[in-house]
C-alpha cells in the first residue's frame, strides 16, 4: 500500500493489546511509526509485519517508561524528531485489588507509568507541535477515571488524572491547532486483565469489548473531532448531560462566602 505520509505517530505500549492495534490502524492510515514498550522482540515483530504490509517507515524504541533514563530517551525523541505529528499515550497498567490487598510499591509504579510518564511525554511533545503549527495527542484513559469505584482506586485515580489533564490541555491549546482526545475504554479484551490480577475469563463477557472494535470506535471518535470518546456509551447525550452539569458547577465552585447551609454556626 502506498499512501502519502501523515507524519509520524509515536505510540507507547505498542507491543501488545490496544497499542499494537493503534499501530496497525495508524500505519494503514499513512502514518510512519515509532513504537515504544519494554518488550523489544515483540516490537520488532510488529514493526516488521507492518512494514511488509503497509510500506511505512517504522522504528522501535525498547524503553521502560517507569525508568527515568529510559523515559528521558523517549522524551528526547519527541523533542528532536520534527516529523512527529501524533503522540498516542497508551502505555499503562492497572490493578483490580482493593487498598488492603494492594502493594503500595506497585501502586507507586502504576502512578509512575500512568501519570508521570504520560505527563512528561506530553510536555516533551507539545512545544514542537506549537512550533510546527499543529499536532495531536490521544490519551488512553479509562471509564474508571469517572467510575473509580469499579476497580483499584489508584488505577481509577491515575485515569482521572489523565482525563483532568486532557480537559485542561484542550483549553490551553485550543488556539494552537493541537487536538487532544481522551479515550475512556470500558473493559477491553487484552493482556491488561491478567497482568492486573483478574483473568479475562473472570470478567463478564457482556462488558468486554474486542480490542479491535474499541480502537476502531476510538479512531472514529477522533475523526469526528471528539474531545472525549467513550466507545461503548450508547447515547452520546448522556456524556453531554454529565459535562453540562459539570460546567454548571464551575462558576459556583469558588466564591468569597460559604454556602448558606454552612453558615448556621458563623456569627
Ligand atoms: N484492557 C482494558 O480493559 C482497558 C480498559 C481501559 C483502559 N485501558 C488502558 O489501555 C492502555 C493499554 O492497555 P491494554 O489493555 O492494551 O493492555 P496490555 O495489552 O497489557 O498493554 C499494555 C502496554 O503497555 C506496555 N507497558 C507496560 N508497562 C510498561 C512500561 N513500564 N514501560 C513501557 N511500556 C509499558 C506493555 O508493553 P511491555 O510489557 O512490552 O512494556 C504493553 O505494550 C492502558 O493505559 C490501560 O490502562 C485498558
Amino acid at each position: 500500500m502506498t499512501q502519502h505520509s501523515k507524519g509520524t505517530a509515536l505510540i507507547t505500549g505498542a507491543s501488545s493489546g490496544i497499542g499494537a492495534i493503534y499501530a496497525n490502524r495508524l500505519a494503514r492510515r499513512g502514518y510512519d511509526l515509532i513504537l515504544v514498550a519494554r518488550n523489544h522482540a515483540r516490537l520488532d515483530g510488529l514493526a516488521k509485519r507492518l512494514t511488509d504490509e503497509t510500506g511505512r517507515a517504522i522504528e522501535v524504541i525498547a524503553a521502560d517508561l517507569g525508568n527515568k533514563a529510559d523515559l528521558g530517551r523517549v522524551e528526547k525523541v519527541l523533542h528532536q524528531d520534527a516529523s512527529i505529528t501524533l503522540l498516542v499515550n497508551n502505555a499503562g497498567v492497572g490493578a483490580t485489588t482493593p487498598l488492603l490487598a494492594s502493594d503500595v510499591d506497585k501502586m507507586e509504579e502504576m502512578i509512575a507509568l500512568n501519570v508521570n510518564a504520560l505527563t512528561r511525554l506530553t510536555y516533551a511533545a507539545v512545544p514542537g507541535f506549537v512550533e510546527r503549527g499543529g499536532g495531536a495527542i490521544i490519551n488512553i484513559a479509562s471509564i474508571v477515571g469517572i467510575a473509580p469505584e469499579v476497580l483499584n482506586g489508584v488505577y481509577g485515580g491515575s485515569k482521572a488524572f489523565v482525563l483532568a489533564f486532557t480537559l485542561s490541555l484542550q483549553k490551553e491549546l485550543v488556539d494552537r491547532n493541537i487536538r487532544i482526545q481522551a479515550v475512556l475504554p470500558g473493559a477491553t479484551a487484552t493482556d491488561f486483565w491478567g497482568i492486573a490480577g483478574t483473568p479475562l475469563e473472570h470478567v463478564p463477557s457482556e462488558i468486554v469489548m474486542p480490542a479491535e472494535d474499541m480502537v476502531d470506535a476510538a479512531l472514529a471518535g477522533f475523526d469526528f473531532g471528539e474531545r472525549i470518546t467513550i466507545p461503548s456509551l450508547p447515547d452520546a447525550a448522556d456524556w453531554d448531560a454529565y459535562e453540562a452539569a459539570r460546567q454548571k458547577l464551575i462558576p459556583n465552585l469558588s466564591l468569597n462566602v460559604p454556602a448558606t447551609r454552612y453558615r448556621a454556626g458563623i456569627s
